[in-house]
């Protein structure tokens, strides 16, 4: 058979896994392009976000000292056990839209002594039928020292977000300062000393601003005069909100004309250029509540951030032809409804494999366009938006977002390579408008089309990791993989696959959606793999 037919299903052998080559005919295929790196996969494209947003901090991450919910001090002692196995580089914080509200000096010093105030999402209106509590007024218990704690614990770097809508530049620097002054130097060094920590946190990651849309040419006044404290510091640059229907290409064409006006020194001050987008199905749908064509519909969603990175890299180009300017996708996820975690936690939800497609989907994207990326932060990390954890009281769950996390860990740091994938396509119904944000969904009224495998590849010396996605919910997918200049030892598998599309992990079954090892006799330049329904898998290859 020719390696580029393909077959119908009914011809995919029925068992999943290994089969060597000759034994049987493929209706897919995985090609590795050993010898055409794409660039190093940065650790940081791994990264994650924490909002004062619901219960994303109060009692996501902050349980207190006090708490009998196991904690290192106040801490959730489970969140930072899972966050050091996923080896998570970095956190982004305080929000999101509470960021530029965000007032830091509100949330240093003697925790008693810090005020309370309105949280940004406070008018959210199912916000004001919950008790009161951080998520309607804003302790502060958990303020700058408190996330250092946090990610010192998690072993992660600190990214903050600053806020450009309320605060100035010298508020600005004055945090700067509270952060990474020398010990004892400043009135601020030694609040910090007080607040835990007289050694500087040396924060390098600064966000300036928060879908800052309208406030581009503040930039420039913000990053002109701050204080460095001999550090590289690392500007990122309030990019466009990306949507299916518009790829906020005429913002960065704005945000970087603006900027090379006056001089074109500026944009070599910018690490990463921001940039954020979210999946739903028109109306946001329900997490666990949905049919077919929802699946399909919200994997395509993912799928689009392929081309919308795409797109403005060519924007990008434009001024910055040697793209010495990165992206920084600090918000990612599929957004949906659903039954709250807690009624108090705004926006949170129960993830299912859905949404662990979506993670691989994006993660394989992430690496496909690794030269373009400095960092990624998936939104948010706990009981949220696309979440990778659970947690009510003493109640913690991981869930398929993590496990994926986990089983693309092994990418991290290693050179990406070009991957050629394809399989028969697959037909649904989906809407024939752009999927925006409308409280009345328009009908699934047009045939639609999506891939029938995709995946990454990254190589790290003698090993080759590939992680392919299976999108289609009922079909298993037999593929050759190639392996274009170099040839396989052996080979170890992981797969996270469910027959039920729906299934979660929740308080209850916390264990019910788990990624397990298939056994795996591969050799050789090429070899068939079948691919389950509905799954995510890792082949970890170690070449001759
Ligand atoms: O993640 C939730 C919100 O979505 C963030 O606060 C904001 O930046 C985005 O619009």
């Amino acid at each position: 058979m020719k390696r580029r037919e393909f077959l119908t299903t009914s011809l995919a052998v029925a068992a999943a896994g290994f089969a060597p080559r000759s034994s049987r005919a493929a209706d897919g295929l995985v090609e590795i392009l050993v010898n055409e790196p794409v660039g190093e996969i940065a650790p940081d494209l791994h990264g994650h976000f924490t909002e004062h947003l619901g219960g994303v901090i109060y009692d996501g991450i902050w349980v207190g000292e006090d708490s009998k919910i196991p904690n290192v001090n106040g801490v959730r002692k489970e969140l930072i056990d899972h966050m050091r196995h996923l080896k998570a580089p970095v956190v982004r914080w305080p929000g999101g839209c509470f960021a530029d509200s965000y007032n830091w000096r509100d949330g240093i010093g003697p925790r008693d002594k810090r005020p309370t105030n309105t949280n940004f999402w406070a008018n959210d209106r199912p916000l004001w039928k919950a008790p009161d509590g951080p998520q309607k007024f804003e302790t502060n218990t958990f303020g700058t020292a408190e996330f250092m704690r946090f990610c010192h614990l998690c072993g992660s770097e600190p990214y903050l977000a600053a806020n450009l809508r309320g605060l100035t530049p010298a508020d600005y620097d004055g945090w700067v300062e509270y952060c990474n002054s020398p010990a004892g130097s400043t009135t601020l060094a030694k609040i910090r000393a007080g607040d835990g920590s007289a050694d500087p946190y040396n924060v390098t990651y600064w966000g300036i601003g928060n879908e800052s849309w309208g406030c581009a040419v503040e930039f420039r006044r913000w990053i002109s005069w701050v204080p460095t404290y001999g550090l590289k510091m690392r500007y990122i640059a309030s990019g466009p909100g990306m949507a299916a229907d518009n790829a906020g290409e005429e913002w960065t064409r704005g945000l970087f004309q603006e900027l090379n006006a006056k001089d074109r020194r500026f944009l070599n001050r910018i690490y990463g250029l921001s940039l954020h987008y979210y999946c739903w199905t028109a109306g946001k749908g329900d997490s666990l509540d949905f049919n077919v064509d929802d699946w399909y519909q919200v994997l395509l969603q993912s799928d689009l951030m392929d081309s919308l990175l795409a797109r403005q890299w060519v924007v990008a180009g434009e001024f910055d032809p040697e793209h010495k300017v990165k992206f920084v996708v600090d918000e990612w996820g599929a957004w949906h409804r659903g039954k709250p975690i807690d009624p108090r936690y705004l926006f949170s939800y129960v993830p299912s494999m859905r949404d662990a497609l979506v993670t691989g989907i994006t993660l394989d994207i992430f690496n496909r366009h690794a030269e373009k990326l400095a960092m990624c932060n998936c939104a948010q990390l706990i009981n949220c938006i696309h979440s990778p954890f659970i947690a009510m009281e003493e109640h913690f769950a991981a869930t398929p977002i993590f496990h994926v996390f986990d089983m693309y860990k092994a990418h991290q740091g290693g050179q990406s390579l070009r991957v050629v994938a394809s399989a028969p396509p697959i037909s649904f119904r989906g809407p024939s408008e752009p999927e925006r944000r409308r409280p009345t969904p328009p009908a699934n009224d047009e045939e639609r089309s999506f891939w029938g495998l995709a995946g990454s590849a990254s190589l790290h010396g003698k090993n080759l990791v590939v992680t392919v996605v299976n999108p289609h919910a009922s079909e298993q997918r037999t593929a050759d993989v190639s392996l274009r200049g170099a040839s396989a030892r052996s080979a170890r598998v992981t797969v996270l696959a469910e027959t039920d599309i729906h299934a979660h992990n929740d308080f209850d079954h916390p264990h019910a959606v788990e990624p397990k090892e298939e056994p795996a006799n591969v050799s050789g330049s090429s070899f068939a793999w079948t691919f389950k329904p509905a799954s995510v898998t890792k082949l970890e290859i170690e070449l001759v």
